[in-house]
């Protein structure tokens, strides 16, 4: 085989290296021709000189076009073996989000644990005692109605509202305390603004003598709705809740309209978010407290939720839709 066709079939660069070394190094044939031309006669050496030369120059040439090519064959390989197929789906992994429900009640959660207030649990399914009779709710309280309450075959219950943990709160610790209560609910009630199962936070706050206050609540209360909501004028409203008194329903000025009257605010400028009020003596009562004072207060989480962030209608919020759910990423 001659060198030209040897160097061509070098099948990769380091062959083709391995040939340069033996056909034009050091001790190549080549290498020792021209070592040899010094001991020749002067004419016969000049046309030795230019054959060797020519020689060397074809393989040079040769082997130099023949690195190139594996050079770009080898690059080629590379390319192809590293190349990523764009068209392919992509197994990502979607980022979670928390539901608006749960968001609102961190947050409230999170004002209330600042103020000291300590966090507390009770039972879903409760008796009348703690539900309504130790809160005041006598027998034949309207609010006791079978349309409102889940009831059980056992005579247990759905707690319609957190603030049976008012009561076990009580019947377990001696004041002077501040807690709160966050937890489901369930009421038999369904439309615009109402679920059967919605979410409450109940705020309790006793000590001795006469240290409570209205005061108290009042700014406890307004200092969180301006933290949760940001500058909105707040309003307290007579009202009456059975286990307190006196009562107040608290309205913020409508964060739709501005206060001007509108739909959501049903032209009144006010949209209420709350109930509260100093702790009825006859629910100090019923768990043996005396000589102390104290304030309740219980907000709708999914009420304060869907204003905060301008949902219409509450029970959108329930229906698993991804594209309203994504908006609160
Ligand atoms: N439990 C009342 C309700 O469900 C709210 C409330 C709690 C009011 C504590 C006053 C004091 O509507």
């Amino acid at each position: 085989m001659d060198y030209l066709t040897e160097i061509n079939e070098a099948s990769s660069l380091d062959a083709l290296d391995r040939l340069r070394v033996e056909l034009l190094g050091k001790k190549s044939r080549i290498a020792t021709s021209f070592a040899a031309l010094r001991d020749l006669p002067p004419e016969e050496r000049q046309v030795k000189a230019a054959e060797l030369n020519t020689e060397k120059e074809a393989l040079t040439q040769a082997i130099e076009r023949k690195k190139a090519e594996l050079q770009e064959g080898e690059l080629q390989t590379a390319i192809a073996k590293e190349a990523i197929d764009v068209t392919l789906f992509e197994a990502r992994e979607e980022n979670g989000s928390l539901h608006p429900i749960s968001r609102a009640m961190e947050e409230i959660i999170e004002y209330f644990l600042q103020m000291n207030f300590e966090l507390r649990t009770g039972p879903l399914i409760e008796d009348e005692f703690h539900n309504f009779e130790a809160l005041n709710l006598p027998k034949y309280h309207p609010a006791r109605e079978m349309q409102d309450t889940f009831y059980m075959n056992d005579g247990m219950l759905l707690r319609t509202h957190t603030s049976p943990v008012q009561i076990h709160t009580m019947l377990g610790a001696k004041p002077p305390f501040k807690m709160i209560a966050p937890g489901a609910v369930f009421r038999r009630d369904y439309d615009l603004t109402h679920t059967p199962m919605f979410h409450q936070v109940e705020g309790l706050v006793v000590a001795e003598g006469k240290q409570i206050s209205f005061a108290n609540l009042k700014h406890i209360i307004i200092d969180f709705l301006t933290h949760f909501f940001g500058n909105f004028p707040v309003r307290f409203r007579p009202s009456y809740f059975p286990f307190t008194e006196p009562s107040a329903e608290v309205d913020v000025g409508c964060i739709f309209c501005g206060g001007a009257g509108c739909r959501m605010c049903k032209n009144t400028g006010w949209l209420e978010v709350l109930g509260c009020g100093m702790v009825d003596p006859n629910v100090f009562k019923a768990v043996g407290y005396e000589n102390v004072s104290g304030y309740a207060f219980g907000m709708g989480v999914e009420r304060l939720a869907t204003l905060k962030y301008r949902v219409g209608d509450l029970r959108s919020l329930y229906e698993g839709d991804l594209d309203l759910l994504e908006q609160f990423q």
